[in-house]
């Protein structure tokens, strides 16, 4: 499983590296699991590891980024077993999926690699011995659950049963969707094994810790914080560390018991090294791979005191793992230690959690499949994202209107109302005098400050910076008016020094965009016939010398259909059964009923009886304390118990008013947990398509004689 050296891996090391000021620079972004897709949510950090990696080569930096699938586990072990496959067969496939993906989207790996290899077995046994010499490690007999039926130890989230607080159903071992209370998997009340649906027993076994507690390790750690970049990392780390002397840190449960995909521990037979061991070390792992077939000299790299930066990009949410337990591994075990951890935050699409019943668990792959251009996502998740841990969102009529009004109508429009004329009347060359406008003067002063906040991951900043400067090239042409000048000969110097300034400057704006627009701004080097564009070319303006290329289109507009294609693409046909329960049909997003409808998705009568809509009678009503959308309605649907359903209509009925009302209500949606309590079915009820254009929420009522429990059909 090795991915050829990238294109865009940097020059081999050199000697004066330091002396130059060329860095040498690690990079790398959390390894996905080998069990799913890539989706968007996901790309937000490839994209910003990306853009960065991108922005640094451009200084002529040794840069390698590296990345790998994160492939062992139970959940992966047990998820080959249920394909009926090997869990090498099923990496192997996923390693496809996930290199495709990340091709498409442009992101530069100058490696590519997987945690079940041999450089990652050699690098963690390797480490962990070190540990142990150092005294770090230590075994201990641990009680655990375990599953009779399958022989195997469950972690916490395949234990499952009823909640110990409010006695809801099916709730996991560590905590209640439904009440929200937290709690030990001990305490689940009739407990079962989600891999067999036995009984767990409780089960003694050696286990091995890392023991993070010594005091070595704190001290260490409390050190290394002082780098870090974040601000909020810090005090994350800060809190976990806790005060002088109160020995916070517990001991790093580091051994899983076989049947276990991952590595044998050396000495230890039968247990497993814990898949969040073997994950960053596959960070490294990739790297060595690389570095033995690039030349590179990767023990220099990784040695304490090492003059190259090592960079992780990560999700707030494994923040734990990279700045407690890996600086600490890598520091006990005689490597350098990470400069830094950069942590972002969440992605939200139209403001909620991405969500397949509304199309909103995007993959990587379907937007390739609908004709949308990856870049313009690249683009878009640029403009939103900074420095810090701060969730981000996607919203899908503010990605339309922002990809169109940016790429197209402010920066690409500039090259193609300059190319025309510069070809027609000018042979394709500029004016070379037209170089020293001072219009350009501000582009180039611009672009370290661009550079600047690219390295400092403000690349909203950056963006903001190269569309003002856009705004002000296009005012420029449109004061200069180049389509008038044309009209007269006599203008021809003139226009001849429009074209060549809105070019030139249209140069600029390229190299301020590059991180971001690879492929976009490959077509631009091509047509301008110049080599690709790196900080320093700020200075090195277009040159009668060479004649530009015939203008070409670089790029399209976002096209509404193409955002409707990819939502319905996502959405998970009954999926909406577990999470509309929530409320009513009507609070579906209008997007996705018009798109219900244009889609022309015939059914079949069959498909149709699969929904079993019955008369429901309201036999109570009641709002529910902390939601302003949802009703809790009581329904007898002619079972011999009534059901619980929440419903989003609360803006438009009052309580009482619906008491005693008949509606209709589909009774065989699956049950879903909510923060209030289980919902165990939908009412229906209309709207218009656009609800923002003309609110107004009607529950549907059957005329009088029908009974609760009567089927609709
Ligand atoms: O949280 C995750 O998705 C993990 N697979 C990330 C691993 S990052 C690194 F440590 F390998
Ligand atoms: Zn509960």
């Amino acid at each position: 499983m090795s991915a050829p050296i990238s294109a865009t891996a940097s020059a081999a090391p050199t000697a004066s590296a330091h002396e130059s000021g060329r860095r040498q620079i690690l990079v790398t972004s959390a390894l996905p699991y080998a069990n799913g897709q890539i989706h968007i949510g996901h790309m937000v950090e490839y994209i910003q590891t990306d853009i960065w990696v991108r922005a640094l080569r451009m200084h002529g930096h040794e840069v390698y980024y590296v990345g790998a699938d994160d492939t062992h586990g139970t959940p992966i072990m047990l998820r080959a077993e249920k394909e009926g496959i090997t869990p090498k067969q099923l990496i192997e496939r996923v390693w496809k999926e996930h290199k495709r993906d990340f091709d498409s989207f442009g992101i530069s790996f100058d490696n590519y690699y997987s945690t079940d290899a041999e450089e990652n077995r050699v690098l963690c046994n390797s480490i962990y011995t070190s540990l142990q010499a150092a005294g770090l490690i230590e075994a201990r007999d641990i009680e655990q659950a375990y599953d009779p039926v399958k022989e195997m130890f469950l972690p916490d989230r395949f234990i499952k049963g009823e909640c110990p607080k409010c006695g809801a159903k099916d709730q996991y071992g560590d905590n209640c969707e439904v009440c929200g209370s937290t709690y030990q998997p001990t305490e689940l009340i009739n407990p079962y094994s989600v891999v067999s649906g036995a009984t767990p027993i409780r089960k003694t076994s050696t286990h091995y810790f890392f023991k993070l507690s010594d005091p070595r390790c704190e001290q260490f750690l409390r050190g290394w914080v002082s780098g870090l970049a974040q601000p909020e990392a810090t005090n994350k780390m800060r809190e976990w560390l806790g005060d002088e002397g109160e020995a916070k840190l517990a001991d790093w449960d580091i051994s899983r018991d076989a049947p276990y995909f991952g590595f044998e521990i050396p000495g230890a037979p039968g247990k497993y090294f814990y898949v969040w061991v073997d994950a960053p070390v596959g960070y490294y792992a990739s790297f060595k791979n690389l570095a033995d077939r690039a030349g590179i000299d990767f023990d220099a790299w990784i040695a304490p005191g090492s003059k190259a930066e090592q960079y992780h990009f990560i999700g707030k949410d494994i923040l734990y793992f990279h700045t407690l337990f890996w600086p600490a591994m890598l520091e006990f075990s005689g490597h350098r230690t990470p400069t830094n951890v950069f942590a972002h935050g969440f992605l939200t699409v139209d403001g909620a959690k991405m969500s397949k019943s509304r199309g909103t668990f995007i993959t990587a792959q379907s937007v390739i499949d609908t004709g949308l251009n990856p870049e313009w996502l690249r683009y878009y998740f640029a403009a939103k994202l900074n420095s810090t841990m701060e969730d981000i969102d996607l919203n899908l009529d503010d990605f339309q209107a922002r990809v169109n009004s940016d790429l197209v109508g402010k920066y690409v429009n500039i090259a193609s109302r300059a190319a025309g004329f510069l070809i027609k009347r000018f042979d394709g060359r500029v004016q070379d005098s037209a170089m020293h406008h001072p219009l350009l003067g501000q582009l180039r002063a611009a672009i370290s400050q661009i550079a600047a906040f690219y390295e400092s991951r403000e690349y909203g900043r950056a963006l903001r910076t190269t569309m003002e400067l856009a705004d002000a090239v296009n005012a420029y042409v449109d004061t200069a008016k180049p389509w008038e000048q044309a009209k007269d000969p006599a203008n021809a110097v003139a226009l001849h020094e429009t074209c060549s300034v809105s070019l030139e400057a249209f140069r600029l704006l390229s190299l301020a965009l590059k991180p971001v627009l690879p492929k976009l701004i490959e077509s631009v080097e091509s047509f301008l016939g110049i080599a690709p564009l790196v900080w320093a070319d700020a200075a090195k303006p277009l040159s009668s010398e060479n004649a530009i290329n015939a203008y070409k289109h670089l790029t399209t507009r976002v096209d509404p259909k193409q955002i409707e294609a990819l939502l319905a693409a996502n959405r998970e046909s009954l999926a909406p059964a577990a999470e509309t329960a929530t409320a009513t049909a009507a609070a579906a997003p209008a997007k996705t009923v018009a798109k219900k409808q244009d889609d022309a998705g015939v059914i079949s009568i069959d498909d149709f009886a699969k929904v079993d809509l019955r008369i429901a009678k309201i036999v109570d009503c009641k709002a529910v304390e902390g939601s302003d959308k949802l009703l809790q309605l009581t329904l007898d649907v002619g079972e011999e118990k009534t059901r619980n359903v929440f419903s989003g209509i609360k803006s438009a009925y009052q309580p009482q008013d619906l008491i005693g009302k008949l509606t209709v209500m589909v009774v065989n949606l699956a049950p879903r947990k909510m923060k209030f309590g289980l919902s165990e079915g939908m009412v229906l009820a209309a709207s218009a398509a656009d609800e923002k254009a003309e609110p107004g929420l009607y529950i549907l009522e059957p005329h009088g004689g029908a009974k609760p429990g009567m089927r609709v059909k």
